[in-house]
């Protein structure tokens, strides 16, 4: 087994984030959802037990925690996949009202519970491919009434009390049309009609704003992160997918939770990171599906910062919330290894959405939402086979799923 952390670890940083501690041939006992103890088989403390699964040659790892993620929407976009094809980019859609507005005016008509319906699938989906908490964000409805509506629903998958959500308040994520030539108006609307109700109706955790080329300004993120924090929601914010936007020191200044997308960052962005506790969280599939840079994370792994991966699942920029695709891109693509990358899934995944007290490792007391490999030789294996599925079982809560 491995990603075993003790209980005082909550996050690991630069050079720790290599050390994913193992323990070969292993038993874990389980008991009311949670990790009651593990060791060497030979230690075994019990001799029966109500279920007893068999994991030799196999290795099991803590779920993945997908701190980033766009999984309620209503309509898939693979008109503008085709588009980006043959050479438009991603601004220049988004320019001409497609992208996140095209998202927003579909949702805008979708009934809540068919919303609900659609996400629900998509929650199961991501369950079956190994994640074990997840992170949630609104921001394709841009009404007062379809991001409340999009709130609801997300309140409505963490109800279902499958695997833990937290979630998002996005009304920032693009300008709607209507308010192109009067953004002021759109962001008094978040922040006076928009906050209030959230708050009132405990409809979220965190607050976001896309803070980037095209997007919002560092200016208004910093009017919208404040007004969030006058409502109690922590920010948690796309910054520097673009451009070197800004986005990443404002995030700071509110002290984020995370910054996250980072395909643009730089030695300033790294050295403010450094001297902060804003998690860095990379999503290489963004960078993947649009042809972007990909963040710099050996350098921000060298320079001590603490490294996030998450899916950033959603119908634009990342179709898939496959955490172990993420793995092997990280790895591939960004020279992460493969221990730095489960440990940026894992436990850095679950404190980018602070949960790392209950999930994102192997520790006694935390809940069991785990992950049982088919036979490998080793943790190398699961990045490099991109593309196959190598998780043999899901166990959430204490329960095979
Ligand atoms: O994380 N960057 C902003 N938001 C999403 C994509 C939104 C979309 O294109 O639908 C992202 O990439
Ligand atoms: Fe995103």
């Amino acid at each position: 087994m491995t990603g075993i952390q003790p209980k005082e670890t909550l996050r690991l940083k630069g050079i720790e984030m290599s050390n994913l501690p193992s323990l070969p041939n292993a038993y874990l006992l389980i008991e009311e959802g949670k990790i009651k103890s593990y060791g060497p088989d030979t230690e075994c403390p019990f001799e029966r037990a109500d279920q007893i699964i068999d994991c030799s040659g196999k290795i099991v790892l803590p779920s993945f925690c997908d701190s980033h993620t766009h999984l309620v929407f209503a309509a898939w976009r693979a008109n503008e996949f085709v588009d980006r094809i043959k050479g438009m980019t991603y601004e220049e859609i988004a320019n001409k009202g497609g992208g996140i507005l095209n998202s927003a005016l579909k949702l805008q008509e979708v009934d809540e519970d068919i919303l609900f319906e659609e996400a629900k699938e998509r929650l199961s989906e991501v369950i079956s491919l190994g994640t074990g908490a997840i992170e949630i964000k609104s921001g394709y409805g841009l009404t007062v009434e379809s991001e409340l509506k999009m709130l609801r629903v997300i309140r409505r998958l963490k109800e279902l009390n499958w695997i833990p959500v937290k979630s998002t308040f996005l009304g920032a994520h693009a300008v709607p049309t209507k308010y192109k030539n009067n953004r002021k108006e759109y962001i008094r609307l978040i922040i006076e009609e928009m906050l209030p109700v959230v708050r009132d109706q405990g409809l979220a955790d965190y607050m976001d704003v896309f803070c980037d080329k095209g997007f919002y300004t560092v200016e208004e993120t910093d009017q919208l992160l404040d007004a969030g924090t006058k409502y109690g929601l922590k920010a948690k914010i796309h910054a520097n997918e673009l451009d070197y936007s800004g986005g990443i020191q404002v995030g700071i200044k509110h002290k984020a939770v995370s910054v996250d997308h980072l395909e643009y960052t730089g030695p300033e962005e790294i050295k403010a990171l450094t001297s902060s506790d804003t998690i860095a969280g990379i999503l290489p599939s963004t960078a993947f599906f649009l042809g972007l840079p990909y963040a710099p994370a050996r350098k921000m792994i060298e320079s001590g910062l603490c490294i996030s991966l998450a899916s950033d699942f959603n119908p634009g920029t990342s179709p898939s919330g496959n955490m172990a695709f993420i793995l092997s891109l990280a790895c591939i693509k960004m020279k992460m290894t493969p221990e730095e990358a489960i440990n940026a899934a894992t436990i850095n995944g679950a404190a980018a959405i602070e949960l790392s007290i209950n999930y994102g490792s192997i520790t006694n007391s935390k809940s069991a939402n785990l992950l049982i490999t088919k036979p490998v030789s080793n943790i190398d294996f699961l990045p490099y086979s991109y593309g196959h599925s190598w998780i043999d079982k899901v166990i959430v809560g204490g329960k095979l799923s």
